[in-house]
């Protein structure tokens, strides 16, 4: 299986670091289960694809699907525009964790995670330690063409600019999205496309780690 090389690699795209979470703040406790048994997790700003993808993908693997975003309104019993509207962000975000944290607790996943998840460094924290963590991104343009209708997304809605405040919340959260072990852009990429490299990728995982110490 060949390495994809159009990924970036691992550590915030440092070329040459190793595939492991690169958080400073993460305590070491021992060993680490490789990379390819964790869940696969996607994160990534709004409308980067992280459904279309995360599902062709968990088919591609053979592996489950979950959203976290659909396990915060299962939870909840009401859509997340409602949620944001009756219960405010905060109650919100504090699900979205719970929510993650059910994600990750089987192997054999793929785990599609909501645009904000990893404002919070505790999900920062829960993803380094338990998934193989891919993000996509995609040009602001693109995003605004792929997130309508706007009402449903609560933290676009209302602006009067929405492509300046995805340019925006982008700007402002880009230092919460430099945690990952792969980055693929999506812009130009139809979501097979993106499944398949993202499936290589994972697959080179599993052939170092087989080719190990025998
Ligand atoms: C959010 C992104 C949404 C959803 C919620 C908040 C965000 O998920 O979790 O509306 O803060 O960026 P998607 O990225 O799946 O749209």
């Amino acid at each position: 299986m060949q390495v994809n090389t159009e990924a970036s690699p691992a550590g915030g795209g440092r070329a040459g670091a190793p595939l492991r979470p690169s958080l400073s703040t993460l305590p070491v406790r021992g060993v680490e289960p490789p990379l390819f048994r964790r869940p696969l997790a996607l994160i990534g700003f709004m409308g980067v694809g992280k459904t279309a993808v995360g599902k062709r993908l968990a088919r591609l693997l053979g592996f489950d699907y979950v959203d976290t975003d659909a396990l915060v309104e299962e939870a909840a019993g009401k859509a997340i525009a409602r949620i944001f509207a009756e219960q405010g962000e905060e109650e919100f975000r504090r699900m979205e964790t719970e929510a993650l944290r059910r994600a990750l607790e089987q192997p054999g996943r793929v785990v599609s995670t909501g645009g904000g998840i990893t404002t919070r460094e505790e999900n920062r924290r829960i993803l380094a330690a338990g998934a193989a963590v891919v993000l996509l991104t995609a040009r602001p343009e693109v995003v605004l063409m792929r997130v309508r209708p706007i009402e449903k997304r609560p933290m676009l809605a209302g602006w009067p600019d929405p492509l300046e405040r995805i340019r925006s919340l982008m700007q402002e959260r880009a230092p919460v999205y430099s945690e990952y072990h792969c980055r693929f852009d999506t812009s130009h990429c139809p979501p097979r496309v993106t499944a398949e490299k993202i499936a290589r990728w994972y697959a080179s995982l599993e052939a170092v780690e087989s080719n190990g110490c025998g």
